[in-house]
Formats: C-alpha cells, structure tokens, sequence
C-alpha cells in the first residue's frame, strides 16, 4: 500500500475508532428478573411485619422501618437519625428524655434500600462489613464471625441480625432489658432471647408454619428464619427497574427529555461519574474517597483521638481505605434526600456541586444544612470535629476526586439525569407499611 493511502486508511481507522460522543457500550444494558434473586412470597410477606415489629428491639419501642420507613423512600429523612431512646418519625423524630445522658445519634446516615435483593449487592453498609464470602463457611463476612448462624439465604438476611446487635439502634441498654443484658455476654444470646419472644407472640406463629417447610410447631421457629423472612421483605420491596432511565435503555428514546440525555452525556462522558457510579445500578460496590463532611458520633476505632469515621479501614486495617465510603447506587437518588453517609447534603445540586470540587467544597461546608434532630447536650459536641485540625487536613487530602470544571447548566442536566433514575412504582415498594402487628405494639406510621 502506498505511504500516503495508507496514512488515510489508518487516519480513516483512528477517526472510526472515536465513534460518536457516547458509545453504546458504555451504557448498562437493562435490568432484567435474572438480576435478582428469587423471592417466596410468603416469606416477604411475614418479613413486612417483622421489619415493623417493634418486638425485635431491646425496649420494644422502634422498628426496621422507624429508620428505613416507606413515606421515606426506605429511610428516614434525617442526616442521623435516632435509634433506641427516640419518639416520632422522620423529621419528627425527637429524643424521648431529652436529658438522658444515655441519648446518643446513630453515626451513620440511613440508606433507603433500593434494589439490596439484586445479586450484584453482595456488600452491604457503608464501610463493607457485611459481605458475601463463599470461602467461609458460612458463607459471609460479618462482625459476628463463628456466631454467624447457618443457613442464612441472602447478604440481606444477614445484614437484618445487626441491627437488633447495636445499642444505639435497637438493643439499648443493659439496665434497660433482657436482650441488651444477654448481647453483653454473646451475641446469638441476644438472638436467643429475641427469638424465645417470636416464639411466643402466637400471630407469628402460623405465618412462620406457612413460609417455611421446616417449621411446624413455635419451638422450631430460629433466628435464621427470622432474618430470611426480613431478607425475602428487603429483597423483593424496593425493587427498582421502572425509572425513565429504564425505559430509555430498553429502547423508548421519549423516555428521557433533552436536559436528562444531555446529562445522561455527561454522567457516562465527560463527568465522569461513570468512573464509580457505573453498572446497572450506577454503582461499582466499591469504595471511595470523596471528602464528605463528618460530623456527629463518628464510628471511632480504638485510640482515636476525635469522633471520627475512617469508613473502609474500619473492615479491612489498611491505610490505603482511610475515608473511603461505599458507592451508593443512584436509584431514586432525587426522593432520597439527605446525601452522603452522614446526610451531609440536603440537596442533589448541592451533593453534585460537591463532585466537582471536593476539597473545596468540604472546606466551605456549612454545618447549618445537617439535618439532626434538635438536642442540646448533643448540640455542643457534633461538631467537634470541625476544631481537629488534623481530621480536617485528612479527609480531603484522602480525596481521590480531581476537580472537574462543569457549567451551571451542565450541573442542571446532570440533576435531570438523576431525576430520570426515579421510579414510581419502586419508591412506593410492593407490599408497603403493614396497618398492625402480630404484637400489637404501635406501627410507625
Ligand atoms: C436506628 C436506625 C436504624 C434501624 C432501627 C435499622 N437500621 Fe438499617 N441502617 C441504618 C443505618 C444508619 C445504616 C448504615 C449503617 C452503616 O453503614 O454503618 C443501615 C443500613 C442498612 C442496610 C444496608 C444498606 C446498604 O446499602 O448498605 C440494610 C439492608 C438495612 N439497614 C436494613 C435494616 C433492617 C432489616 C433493620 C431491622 C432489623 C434495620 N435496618 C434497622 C439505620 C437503621
Ligand atoms: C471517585 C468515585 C466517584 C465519582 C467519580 C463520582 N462519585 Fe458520586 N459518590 C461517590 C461516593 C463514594 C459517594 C458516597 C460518599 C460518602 O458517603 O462519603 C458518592 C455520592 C454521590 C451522591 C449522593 C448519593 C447518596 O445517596 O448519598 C450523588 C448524587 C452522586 N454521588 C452523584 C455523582 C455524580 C453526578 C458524579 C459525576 C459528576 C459522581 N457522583 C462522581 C463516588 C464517586
């Protein structure tokens, strides 16, 4: 071939190559039922009223659903929510003894639950420390290592036993109840004891008998059971595959308005959002450093010096996963307000504003915008660690987001996009908000 046609062919070559500003192959292909996992209906159906039963904590007074409730998109609203010791829902949710020096806030934001039942969410909380693990024995990491019980079906199942473990959540404490005193000894002793009250609230009974085929009389009913009827609930309630963005990838081109795709572009271009927020559910499952801003408790380790949250380091001890979070998926992002794994940011311009400039941003973070419960023995200490000049150089020195330069409007279509994520029909869940419990104790609503 001569020199001159062959420099044409291969420039021909280079500029075929590029393509058009988006190749298809950079968008996931369309969610289908194979995504997820199998689900019994009757066992979600006994998991609904366990995930509002306030039997399964320590004091009787707060459900699953006080923190992930269905008029809240799976969660609850505030930037840290109350656990055990709270009264009211929501926004709402205030500290029942506002003196109690007991009172504490959960350290973490309160994730909405949107497709947990699909296969690829095999790692669940924000630092990863509950996991899929097929080379142990029982198949999952968890902080609850050999006390893990067998059987359990699905990385949900497994995640509902630690909530019903955690003092600030659902146990509360030992001069309170039964279930706080027996997890100070061993934690399947905490189970046992929240089992023995399953067993004898007689609505559950005949539910268990009909979702599971080896339970026939109360005393066969176990923790196992208890946790796959919650994890079949979790699974199969907040499906989410119906949004515009759904549509749109399986073939109707209307779904999406011109801002959305523009900011579709940018999302899977230019923006590079892609980059973490990738897959089917705009999530890697993996973890990054993104300098949020912490406030609140933290999820100190020991000899730290200030309440802080090193996130990822907490599970693995490595130095490289100082402040690293894991990716949320995107779903429904626009009804989940606030953002950020300590609700940081009430609003999606304002947490996509953050994307752009981390470090600047989080050293321009008002704390005014944190949505906390008002109390004011707390008051004085949430913010301590605005004065740690230490951890105030560490989280945005661990940021491993460059700056990116987007214009006003460019951020408007990126927000469009985001909006296109939400789903109706997910957002609402399947079977909804139980009106009572076997227990009888108060719904949430
Ligand atoms: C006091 C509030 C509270 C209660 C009660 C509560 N949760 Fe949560 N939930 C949270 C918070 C906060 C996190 C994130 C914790 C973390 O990452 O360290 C979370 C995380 C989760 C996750 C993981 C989601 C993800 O994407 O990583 C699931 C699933 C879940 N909760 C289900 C439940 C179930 C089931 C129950 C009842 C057995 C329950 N929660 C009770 C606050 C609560
Ligand atoms: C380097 C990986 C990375 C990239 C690139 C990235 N994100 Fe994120 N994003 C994260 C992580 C990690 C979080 C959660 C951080 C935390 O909780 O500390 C997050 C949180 C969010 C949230 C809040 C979600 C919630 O439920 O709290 C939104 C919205 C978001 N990202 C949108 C975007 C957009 C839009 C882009 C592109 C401009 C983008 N992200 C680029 C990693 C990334």
């Amino acid at each position: 071939m001569p020199k001159t046609v062959r420099s044409i062919f291969l420039s021909l070559l280079v500029l075929l190559s590029m393509g058009p500003a988006l190749m298809a192959a950079d968008l996931p292909t369309p969610v289908t039922d194979v995504d997820y996992h199998p689900v019994d209906a009757d066992q979600a159906a006994l998991g609904q009223l366990l995930f509002y039963d306030k039997i399964l904590s320590g004091n009787r007074n707060i459900a699953c659903a006080t923190c992930h409730h269905h008029k809240h998109a799976g969660s609850d609203a505030l930037s840290l929510g109350i656990g055990e010791g709270g009264k009211g829902l929501g926004p709402e949710r205030v500290f029942s003894e506002p003196g109690n020096t007991q009172n504490r806030r959960v350290p973490r934001h309160s994730p909405a639950l949107f497709n947990v039942g699909a296969r690829e969410f095999t790692t669940l909380f924000h630092d990863g420390r509950v996991s899929m693990a097929p080379s142990d024995a029982s198949g999952f990491n968890t902080p609850a290592e050999e006390f893990l019980p067998a059987s359990l079906a699905t990385v949900a199942s497994v995640q509902a036993l630690f909530p019903m473990l955690s003092a600030v959540e659902m146990t509360g404490q030992t001069s309170e109840n039964p279930v706080a005193r027996a997890l100070l000894r061993r934690q399947d002793y905490a189970w046992a004891v929240l089992v023995e009250r399953i067993r004898t609230t007689s609505g559950y009974a005949p539910l268990f008998r009909d979702a599971f085929p080896d339970i026939e009389k109360p005393d066969d009913i176990s923790i196992t059971h208890i946790a796959n009827a919650i994890g079949a609930f979790v699974n199969s309630e907040w499906r989410s595959d119906e949004s515009p963005f759904d549509a749109y990838l399986r073939g109707d081109q209307a779904a999406l308005d011109v801002s959305a795709k523009r900011g579709l572009e940018l999302f899977y271009g230019k923006g590079g959002c892609v980059a973490c927020h990738s897959g089917k559910f705009q999530t890697d499952h993996d973890f990054h450093a993104i300098a949020m801003p912490q406030f609140g408790p933290g999820r100190t380790r020991m000899f730290d010096p200030v309440a802080r949250d090193q996130g990822r380091i907490n599970e693995t001890d490595s130095r490289d996963d100082a402040y690293k979070f894991r990716t949320p998926s995107l779903r429904n992002v626009a009804v989940t307000a606030p953002y950020g794994h300590t609700g940081a940011y009430g609003t999606l311009d304002a947490v996509v504003r953050h994307h752009l400039n981390p470090v600047a941003a989080f050293k321009a973070y008002d704390p005014a915008q944190a949505i906390l419960p008002s109390n004011p023995r707390l008051a004085q200490v949430d913010f301590l660690v605005f004065d740690n000049a230490a951890e105030q150089a560490a989280i945005p020195a661990a940021s491993e987001l460059d700056p990116i330069d987007l214009t006003d409007p460019e951020v408007a279509d990126l927000i469009a996009f985001l909006h296109s994520l939400t789903d109706k029909t997910g957002q609402k869940g399947r079977l909804g908000a139980p009106k009572s419990v076997p227990s009888g104790l108060p719904v949430d609503d």
